[in-house]
């Protein structure tokens, strides 16, 4: 090493310092405006078991919550990336848990509370299979009957944890919004139903290319009105919500308000 000290060491994933470096030139969330802010981010797809080869999924890439992990740990956040099967790279983050089913990323959501902030950015399987079955579901010899799949609901996490009634609430819990028909009747609907903080809604239809792409066009819903951003990369959108919660925070602070108690 350049310092002179010598002995076995280990670096950084080259995609995770590809992804620090280009987050540092192209957004410069403010250093340290989050510093010690427990942060819990979920994200990516979840993967629900069919049998042992096949399973239920959606397109989501993971993209835009690793670009928020990144952000906040940018901006001296204690991240704990919650992150089912995700084509993009982790961000660096103080704790990384990575999970396949919807009902492992509510355990781990679960475990990782008491935090200040909760993000979810993840693409949580609305569905699984009643019955998953051990061995690989064969066709029929005859060819006649397919298999009927019978489907339960997941637990809502987002919506579990913004009604948590207890100190374990996060002091905001902030959700997304995937829609592809009256974006923001449906988005508006659902900061209601869920109950969350902050929602940020997109347009998932496939021509717009978001779900799984490179870029986003969100609006962030919150009680005291409505932001539309421009479409811009997804770790432009990262550092713009990073900006607001640290806005946020500094609010919070300035009127001596305090966040979810200690660990
Ligand atoms: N979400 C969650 N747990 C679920 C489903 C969704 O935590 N079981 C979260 C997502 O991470 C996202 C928000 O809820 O922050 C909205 O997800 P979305 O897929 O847009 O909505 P749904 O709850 O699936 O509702 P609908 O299918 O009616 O659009």
């Amino acid at each position: 090493m350049a310092c002179g000290e010598f002995g076995f060491g280990r670096m950084a994933e080259p995609e995770q310092l590809v992804q620090a470096v280009e987050t540092y030139f192209t957004n410069v969330p403010v250093a340290g405006s989050l510093d010690g802010l427990r942060v819990l981010v979920t994200s990516g797809p979840t993967h629900e078991p069919i049998d042992p080869v096949r399973y239920l999924a959606n397109r989501s890439s993971g993209r835009q919550g690793a670009a928020i992990g990144a952000a906040l740990t940018a901006a001296g956040a204690e991240v704990t990336f919650v992150t089912g099967p995700a084509e993009a790279p982790p961000p660096p983050a103080q704790r990384l848990v990575s999970v396949q089913t919807a009902r492992e990323m509510h355990d781990a959501v679960v475990a990782a509370l008491p935090v200040d902030v909760a993000i979810f950015a993840a693409a949580v399987a609305d569905w699984r299979v009643l019955t998953e079955m051990g061995g690989k579901i064969k066709k029929a010899p005859d060819m006649t009957a397919a298999p009927q799949l019978e489907l339960v609901e997941n637990p809502d996490i987002l919506a579990e944890i913004s009604q948590l009634e207890t100190d374990a609430r996060p002091s905001l819990v902030i959700g997304f919004a995937a829609e592809t028909d009256n974006v923001l009747d449906n988005a508006r609907a659902k900061l209601q139903r869920k109950r969350c903080d902050w929602l940020i809604a997109n347009d998932v239809s496939p021509e717009t290319g978001i779900m799984g792409g490179k870029e986003n066009q969100a609006t962030l819903l919150t009680s005291s009105g409505e932001e539309s951003w421009p479409r811009l990369d997804k770790d432009a959108v990262a550092a713009r919500l990073v900006a607001k919660i640290a806005e946020w925070r500094a609010l919070r602070t300035e009127k001596g308000e305090t966040y979810a108690p200690p660990r």
